[in-house]
């Protein structure tokens, strides 16, 4: 299926300037902590080297790993959420370590063959584009042996919502498919199942390091009131708790169908 990029890129460019408040409030934190907490799980102590942010956005990732010392690109096809990033990046002192970059990832041609030494794209921006030739960029791209984290939409998620109202023409489509047509994007959306993402990673012959669920207590606490989550989530004894039990279960393939989205830790 052909997505265009045109129809992405002014969606990210109209909500922009909004973009970063989604994060905000207990849970949304807590959910970027459980990303912070997978990459700092597979980044390089060494400060020396390349990481690539692929469609980085505003850079809410990008910019801590710069601020800690790395040398960070993020790129992105939205121009908006790229300089909205270099003004966060700016007031937080970390520009001299982050170039942000107007880059298609599924097409890379500023940069060289193995010039980065981790490589990751959450966000699912792999949903709003060609899967196929951004792995395949993703892998030129980075050094051999280095990881590659990606994260990807859970069908799974989407298929569960479609159910409860009784979506039959939506659900059909979905699971001939993979294409979901959501009420708030303007283009179709790729999700996955778990099997699909295998299926990638042997056609360009990754090596598979781990399948993870990202947030897979989500479908628990959407169910709350959201004064009730924030009561849970303002209290760090129970991020912490919440957090080391994400962190048992999120490898293991029964919870995975339960997360929001899918990760693949991959290696060249
Ligand atoms: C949901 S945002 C995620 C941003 C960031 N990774 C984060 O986690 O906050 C998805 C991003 O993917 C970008 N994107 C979509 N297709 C792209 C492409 N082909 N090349 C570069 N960026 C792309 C969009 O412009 C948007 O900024």
């Amino acid at each position: 299926m052909k997505i265009s990029h045109k129809k992405v890129v002014e969606e990210h460019n109209q909500f922009a300037e909004e973009y970063d408040s989604w994060y905000e409030g207990s849970y949304n934190e807590y959910v970027r902590e459980i990303e912070a907490d997978i990459l700092l799980r597979y980044l390089p102590k060494n400060k020396d080297i390349k990481i690539l942010d692929a469609a980085g956005g505003t850079g809410s990732l990008a910019i801590p790993l710069a601020e800690q010392g790395y040398q960070v690109y993020c790129i992105d096809l939205a121009e908006k959420m790229l300089s909205l990033g270099k003004v966060k990046a700016k007031k937080k002192k970390a520009d001299k370590n982050i170039i942000f970059k107007r880059v298609d990832i599924t097409n890379m041609k500023e940069f060289k063959d193995n010039c980065f030494d981790f490589t990751f794209c959450f966000g699912t921006a792999l949903s709003y584009c060609d899967p196929e030739k951004a792995l395949k960029e993703f892998k030129r791209v980075t050094k051999k042996n280095c990881f590659i984290i990606v994260d990807f939409k859970s069908l799974y998620r989407n298929l569960g919502m479609l159910i409860v109202k009784k979506d039959e023409k939506r659900i059909s489509k979905l699971l001939k498919t993979g294409l979901y047509s959501s009420d708030f994007h303007k283009y179709t959306e790729i999700n996955y199942r778990i099997g699909d993402i295998e299926n990638l990673v042997k056609k360009f012959k990754f090596k598979l390091g781990y399948i993870l669920g990202k947030d897979i207590f989500y479908q628990y606490f959407s169910k709350l009131k959201s004064e009730d989550v924030d009561k849970i989530f303002n209290n760090q004894k129970n991020k912490k708790y919440f957090m080391d039990l994400d962190r048992q279960l999120r490898q293991n393939r029964n919870f995975i169908p339960l997360a929001i989205e899918i990760i693949a830790v991959l290696k060249k």
